[in-house]
């Protein structure tokens, strides 16, 4: 059985923009017709970096109308929920390592009304997902090691995708792929290509000058990518 996808899409990932100019910069991506924005959560626990919390999602919700897509890179995501939901997070993604109760999780966020993602490192494998995968609306496979942009893309996980996509292809699911961590304009089209439907993107579009023009570049190699 194939459930039907839709549009692939670019979410460029703030972490790499400047946040003295934060609306400056979302507004740019905006205007290359982006619909999503990649909001990085992390605790310096789950990983060694810090960044930002639920205020700064509340005040990126103030400037925009584009769906957040907020990454929480933290140990005890339950206990975050809550104030997520009321800034303003339309999708909200735990990581299963960080989980002990990983369905009570899902089941929070959704309950919550948002989408609920679950995260896997590069190194957690994908029979993770076996009693989680219909309770979620998408699975974000990291394709670097979660707490810094600008790393560089693993090999192995664009095998990760196609199994994960077959997978949830076979099972009659509707869960999207999200994939985050070294994505560029050399390997968009062929993320998209093995299964993915969400591509974030940090410093590819953020840092580099013009965060328009980048953004539009990776969704003219993402539209090159065509149908599978
Ligand atoms: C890394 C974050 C990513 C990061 C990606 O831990 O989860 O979302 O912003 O940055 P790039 O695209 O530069 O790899
Ligand atoms: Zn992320």
């Amino acid at each position: 059985m194939t459930t039907r996808r839709g549009e692939t899409l670019l979410a460029p990932s703030i972490l790499s923009a400047d946040f003295s100019r934060l609306a400056e910069e979302i507004h740019a991506v905006e205007k290359a017709g982006v619909r999503m924005l990649h909001v990085d959560v992390m605790d310096g626990h789950f990983v060694p970096n810090l960044t930002i919390g639920p205020p700064v999602v509340a005040s990126i919700r103030a400037v925009t109308s584009l769906k957040l897509d907020t990454h929480l890179m933290v140990e005890h995501p339950d206990r975050l929920l809550e104030a997520f939901v009321e800034a303003g997070a339309d999708m909200i993604s735990v990581h299963a390592e960080a989980c002990h109760h990983l369905h009570r999780t899902v089941t929070s966020i959704r309950s919550a009304g948002r989408e609920a993602g679950v995260v896997l490192n590069p190194a957690t494998p994908l029979h993770v997902l076996d009693e989680i995968l219909p309770d979620v609306n998408y699975v974000l496979l990291m394709s670097v090691n979660p707490g810094w942009g600008g790393q560089a893309f693993i090999p192995r996980v664009m095998d990760k995708v196609v199994a994960l996509r077959r997978r949830i292809d076979e099972a009659g699911l509707g869960v999207r792929i999200e994939v985050d961590g070294g994505v560029t304009r050399d390997n968009i089209a062929s993320l998209a290509q093995a299964g993915a439907d969400i591509l974030v993107a940090g410093s590819a579009v953020f840092g580099r000058g013009d965060s328009r023009a980048a953004a539009a570049a990776l969704m003219v190699a993402l539209a090159g990518a065509g149908t599978r």
